[in-house]
This record gives C-alpha cells, sequence and structure tokens, in this order.
C-alpha cells in the first residue's frame, strides 16, 4: 500500500524522507516522491514512476532538492494508472499546496468537476489531485492554511491518511487521517509522519497512532493534535521497542527468508507471556465465562493467509469449545447479510491491522451488535483500536508481502485463545488441557529442529520449479495446510496452484491429474492418515508426482508408497498445522528462488491491501 513519510527540522529534508520511504518499500508501490518547502517560501516537487532508486538518482540523492520541511509518497495505484504525472505528492494550481495521500476518496469526481466549473485545470487523473486543488480553493477564499483543511475534511469522503504543505507557511506539516493508518513521530527538534513505524526507526521511537477524525500540526518545536471538532487533545505516546535490524535483513538474502528463519524467537514471544504456571492467561481478553457462555455463534474473519488461520481455527475451536464456528473471508461477510447480533462473537484476525476488507467487516459486525476480538500484530492499527479485545502476536515487523512468521503466531494465539476458552466452559479435559499446553512450550524449539532439518526441500524445489501447475491435497487439518502451502507458491512464485480436500479430488478434479503433475500430499493429520495414503494412491495411480509431508511416526509408513517425503516432528493434533507450515513456506520460497522471482515484493500484491 501507498507509504507516507514527513519531516520538519533542522537538517536537509529530502535525504531523510528517501530514507524513510526505503523503509517503507516492502508496502508495495509502483511510484514515489518527495515535495520540499524551499526557505523562499517555494515548494519543489520531485516524482517518478518505478522504483525509489529512480526517484533518488533524478535529485542526486536528495541533494538538489533543499529545505528543511518535506512530505514524501510511495504510490500504490488506485486511481490513474503508475506515470510520473499521476504519483504524488500533488501539487495544487497555483503550486501553493502540496498534498500526499493514502487511501480513497470517495467523492472525487463530483468534487472535481466542482472545481473544474471553477476555472481549475487539472494534470492527472487521480483522486489525492482533488484534495490538493480543494485545498488552494478554500486557503485562497479564507487565507488561513489551518481552516482551510477543516473545510477540506468536512467535504472529502472515504478514506485518507493526508500529509500537507503550504508554501505560505514553511514552518508547518498539517497531517489528518480516516481509515488510513498515520503515526506520529517526536524527535528532539525535529518532527515527523509516517503510514508505518518501520520508517522512523532510525530518527525516533516516540510515536503517538492517530485515529480517525484527528488533525495534527507539526512544526519544529510541536506537534499539537487535534479531534474532528478542531479542540486540541492530548494523547498517550507509544514506544516502538524494535531493533532498527528487525526491520531489516540482517544478512539475509530475503526478508521472507528471514522471517521464515524468525518464527521460533516471535512464535516464543506469542506463547511465552501467555503461558504462567501450567495454565494459559489472557490479560488482554476481557470477556468473561458468563459473556462467553451468552454466546451462541462465533465468527472467524480474515483475508488470505490470515483467513487461513481461521480455517485452522474453525476446526480447533469447535473441537475445543464444543461451538458452532463459522469462518468467513472478510469481503464476503460484509456483504452477506451475516447472522450476527449481541450473542455473537467476531474473531477477526490480521498481521497489518489495515486490511480494508477486514475492517468494513469488523465495523458491519460491531454495527449488528457482535463483539469483536481481533489478533493482530502490527501494535496501534486500526483494527486493534477498533476490537474490544485485541491479541497482539508479537511477531515483530514482517516486511515480506508473503507472510510467514505473522501467520504462525496468530495460529498459536488462536490456539491458546481456544484452548483458554474451552477451559472457561469446562468443554476440555485437565488431560487433554495439560497435553496441548505442552505442545505450545514445545513448538518454538520444533520449529527450530524443523528448520533445521529442511535441507531436502532445496533438492525437492529445484526437481519441482518448472511445473506450471500444483495441487495440494489433505484432510481436515492438513487441508486447511494446503490452502495456506497453495497461497505462498502462487503469490511468490506465480506458479498457479490449487489446495483440494483429498475426499473431494473424486468429484471432478481429480480429471485434472496427468502424468507428471505435481501434487503435494499432506499427512500429518494423525487421525486420518490412512485416508491420506489412500488419496496417495489414488494420484499416484493416474500419473501423479507425488511429493509427501508427514509427522516422524508415520514417515516409515509414507516411504512404502512414496519416493520424496517431508517429515516434521509429531505434536498434539492441535498444534500439528504450526510445524506443516514451516517446510510448505521453505518451499515456495526455494521454488520462487529458482524462478527468480521478486520474492520480497511480488508483482501486483501490497503487504497491506488498504484498498477494497
Ligand atoms: C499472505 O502471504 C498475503 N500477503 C495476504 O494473503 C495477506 O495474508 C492478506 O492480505 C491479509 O493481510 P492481513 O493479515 O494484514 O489482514
Amino acid at each position: 500500500m501507498c507509504g507516507i513519510v514527513g519531516y520538519i527540522g533542522k537538517e536537509q529534508a529530502a535525504p531523510i524522507l528517501l530514507d524513510g520511504l526505503s523503509r517503507l518499500e516492502y508496502r508495495g508501490y509502483d511510484s514515489a516522491g518527495i515535495a520540499v518547502c524551499t526557505a523562499g517560501g517555494f515548494l519543489q516537487v520531485a516524482k517518478s514512476k518505478g522504483r525509489l532508486q529512480v526517484l533518488s538518482d533524478k535529485i542526486g540523492g536528495g541533494e538538489d532538492v533543499r529545505g528543511t520541511i518535506g512530505i514524501g509518497h510511495t504510490r500504490w495505484a488506485t486511481h490513474g494508472e503508475p506515470n510520473d504525472v499521476n504519483s504524488h505528492p500533488h501539487l495544487s494550481q497555483d503550486e501553493k499546496i502540496a498534498v500526499i495521500h493514502n487511501g480513497i476518496i470517495e467523492n472525487y469526481v463530483e468534487i472535481k468537476e466542482f472545481l473544474i466549473a471553477e476555472g481549475v485545470r487539472f494534470v492527472s487523473e487521480t483522486d489525492t489531485e482533488v484534495v490538493a486543488q480543494l485545498l488552494a480553493f478554500y486557503y485562497n477564499e479564507c487565507g488561513d492554511f489551518f481552516e482551510a483543511v477543516g473545510r477540506v475534511l468536512r467535504r472529502i469522503e472515504g478514506a485518507y491518511a493526508l500529509g500537507m504543505m503550504c508554501a505560505d507557511h514553511p514552518d508547518m506539516i498539517i497531517t489528518a487521517r480516516k481509515d488510513a493508518p498515520l503515526l506520529l513521530g517526536f524527535g528532539d527538534g525535529a518532527n515527523y509522519i509516517a503510514s508505518d513505524a518501520t520508517a522512523l526507526l532510525p530518527y525516533t521511537r516516540d510515536v503517538v497512532y492517530m485515529e480517525d477524525g484527528e488533525i495534527a500540526v507539526l512544526t519544529r518545536e510541536s506537534i499539537t493534535i487535534y479531534n474532528a471538532m478542531q479542540q486540541v487533545i492530548e494523547k498517550e505516546h507509544s514506544h516502538i521497542d524494535w531493533e532498527v535490524s528487525a526491520a531489516e535483513k540482517g544478512g539475509y538474502a530475503h526478508f521472507m527468508f528471514k522471517e521464515i528463519m524468525e518464527q521460533p524467537e516471535a512464535l516464543r514471544k506469542a506463547i511465552s507471556p501467555r503461558l504462567r504456571g501450567g495454565r494459559i492467561v489472557f490479560d488482554d481478553v476481557s470477556l468473561t465465562a458468563r459473556q462467553l457462555r451468552h454466546i451462541e455463534r462465533i465468527y472467524i474473519v480474515a483475508c488470505g493467509s490470515s483467513y487461513h488461520v481461521g480455517m485452522v481455527g474453525k476446526y480447533n475451536l469447535e473441537r475445543l469449545m464444543r461451538k458452532s464456528v463459522e469462518v468467513c473471508l472478510a469481503s464476503e461477510f460484509r456483504y452477506s447479510d451475516p447472522l450476527v447480533d449481541d450473542k455473537t462473537l467476531v474473531i477477526v484476525i490480521s498481521q497489518s491491522g489495515e486490511t480494508l476488507d477486514t475492517m468494513a467487516a469488523l465495523r458491519e459486525a460491531k454495527s449488528l451488535g457482535a463483539r469483536v476480538l481481533s489478533i493482530v500484530n502490527v501494535v496501534g492499527s486500526s483494527i486493534a483500536r477498533e476490537s474490544d479485545d485485541v491479541l497482539y502476536t508479537y511477531a515483530g515487523p514482517e516486511i515480506a508481502v508473503a507472510t510467514t512468521k505473522a501467520y504462525s503466531t496468530q495460529l498459536a494465539v488462536l490456539n491458546m485463545l481456544g484452548l483458554y476458552f474451552a477451559d472457561m466452559l469446562g468443554s476440555v479435559s485437565k488431560e487433554e488441557y495439560e497435553a496441548i499446553v505442552k505442545g505450545l512450550e514445545a513448538l518454538p524449539t520444533q520449529v527450530e529442529e524443523t528448520l533445521a532439518s529442511c535441507e531436502d526441500i532445496q533438492k525437492f524445489a529445484a526437481s519441482y520449479f518448472n511445473h506450471d501447475s500444483v495441487f495440494f491435497i489433505g484432510r481436515n487439518l492438513d487441508y486447511t495446510l494446503g490452502l495456506e502451502g497453495s497461497l505462498k507458491l502462487k503469490e511468490i512464485s506465480y506458479i498457479h496452484s490449487e489446495a483440494y480436500a483429498s475426499g473431494e479430488l473424486k468429484h471432478g478434479t481429480i480429471s485434472l491429474i496427468e502424468q507428471g503433475t505435481l501434487v503435494i500430499a499432506l499427512g500429518t493429520y494423525g487421525a486420518l492418515f490412512d485416508k491420506a495414503m489412500s488419496n496417495v494412491v489414488e494420484v499416484k495411480s493416474r500419473g501423479a508426482d507425488v511429493l509427501a509431508l508427514t509427522t516422524q511416526s508415520h514417515r516409515a509408513e509414507m516411504e512404502k508408497t512414496v519416493e520424496n517425503v517431508l517429515v516434521v516432528p509429531d505434536t498434539h493434533p492441535v498444534l500439528q498445522p504450526s510445524l506443516g507450515v514451516v517446510p510448505l513456506q521453505l518451499f515456495a520460497y526455494y521454488v520462487a528462488l529458482h524462478r527468480g522471482c521478486d520474492i520480497d515484493k511480488p508483482r501486483n500484491l501490497a503487504k497491506s491491501v488498504t484498498v477494497e
């Protein structure tokens, strides 16, 4: 998604803006630009299509743009194709106003028509330029920059995180946010804005997360925050405790590989604080046992890999809590007239906490009276702040577009939540509870063991990277595992792949299995291992080339039938997908490596999808 940075201080702004934007590249973008206000009160804009390096080369690494106040932007196109003109910042016609924007202005057409009728000439196809031109229109009308901003915000509709500068005020940046993330950074004689904390790490760790409707005025000396009524408010500061290195590659070839390898540590951070004396403790869940017993329906709502976590959750939470659990794609939930009321618990899962489909589903659920509990990685994100309860996964910054450690920590937290609730309801035996807790305690180390024993994967990836179609088959939790393995492979290697419930193959899809078709057969769910084996035989007899995944205890049995077998340690069935996913992540990674794909920034994808 779009990245936003802003700086006002004593240093030259351009190099700081370029550095901040480089730390946001992972969000996915197709153009970049900066605007700096010179001491003489002149807005200098440099922007270009393509990678940030193109922009940097254009302005001598920032040397050619002089001024100590500026805003910068990386754009992920929504309105108007990726090109120099459509990239941000956008200037008003009189070049007095510069604006950067993340989000979508839904009523930009009517405003554009109004302004054109007022004689304004537009140069781009974007919705954002409308904000710049409207701001200039009101500024020329009232002569007050802050007041003009207020008028704009009362007129535009949609989602926005805005950074705004006025040439007549070379000592001020104004920002505003609604439905798109924006945070304020407090420095020493300098202040900052950013769409996420990663951009600020080298400069300040003292931040405030803006809320919807708020406006902030940044000068070199201070940041003043206003609520929607334009009253000055005080907000709680947060401290970013990530290490700068955590948001950098640290010697790995790709962020994705680094984050796969970080999973043991990430799991320790997600699990350990919530395991005390053999008991699961959720200080951050306010739902009481009585309220839980009052819940008649549970939805899990998410997108992409977070949805796949929800698919695992459906099987596990129903098994543990003996309550019906429905898992829904957020983009479907919000338009399905869901059966939600005050007896419904909606569990929302999102790494970024900014996915628009998921945010919209959350709001739909709340408007229908549901209680919302979210599982989120990015602290202070919009979904986190609008939930009744939020469980952070503490995976740290996940930079690669393809999620790995966030998926794994979401899975662990959701499984822990299911066990926690089951214990509250009295629906799980003491023995089962203790067995799962034991499995959770061992999980990080078992993931470490799995990572250490995956050398075969590179060999298999070298054999299979030229396939143009791959099937993942499995039953029950292995089916949900296949969904995630398939998505990982698709999104970074661009190979078409499909996850299928093994028992469903014979109802149609098996017609696609022919000589040499690659089938990744998942057999880690012990209770259905024999069924899994029969499906392996079924596809092999039709010529499939099978790569199997199973557990240590079933290895020998699987190797009687399949030559290429990946093995993970045994754990409690509820937790088995947490181990099975690791080889599938690595398989996707190595296949993409062989295919020379842009692993951390796959084509067409963004880390956080904040558009519909
Ligand atoms: C996962 O590898 C994908 N990048 C994507 O499916 C992602 O899981 C989805 O967009 C949801 O993102 P979120 O968890 O930040 O809401």
